[in-house]
């Protein structure tokens, strides 16, 4: 079922080149509203956690290494037909393929370091909302 809801990380390359409030701006202007929002350095621990159904690929050593060099900030977000339009907002996961205006076409560089996450279907949206959320911190 579909909940209207995505999660979402604006990622270490990102946040340290002082793109998070443009980010969010372009969250806010696409008609997103905010569930839950945080400001976290991820532990390794924590990131291999996130991103265990990546654990066999040839790149979660450096995954998580990059999701762990800064800060991050993660969110839970609101509107009709959550997952899919966050995903046209963000672009492809490769920047090098991203349409113009989206997030990644604009602040990211490389497709480790794309600026920002976004949640693939309406269960991975739940399952990692939850693994940043208690239910006291979202309404
Ligand atoms: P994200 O949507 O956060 O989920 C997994 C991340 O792995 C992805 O964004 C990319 O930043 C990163 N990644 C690095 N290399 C690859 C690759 N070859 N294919 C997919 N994702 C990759």
């Amino acid at each position: 079922m579909a909940t209207n809801r995505t999660f979402t990380m604006i990622k270490p390359d990102a946040v340290a080149n002082n793109h998070t409030g443009k980010v969010i701006d372009d969250i806010l202007n696409a008609g997103f509203k905010i569930i839950a929002m945080k400001y976290i350095h991820l532990s390794t621990s924590q990131a291999e956690g996130f991103y265990a159904v990546h654990s066999e690929r040839p790149f979660f050593r450096d995954l998580v290494s990059f999701m762990t060099s800064g800060p991050i900030v993660a969110a839970i977000l609101e509107k009709e037909n959550a997952v899919e339009d966050f995903r046209k907002l963000i672009g492809a996961t490769n920047p090098a393929n991203a349409e113009e205006g989206t997030i990644r076409k604009k602040y990211a560089k490389s497709i480790d370091a794309n600026a920002i996450h976004g949640s693939d279907s309406d269960e991975n949206a739940d399952i990692e909302g939850n693994y940043f959320f208690s239910q006291f911190e979202r309404f």
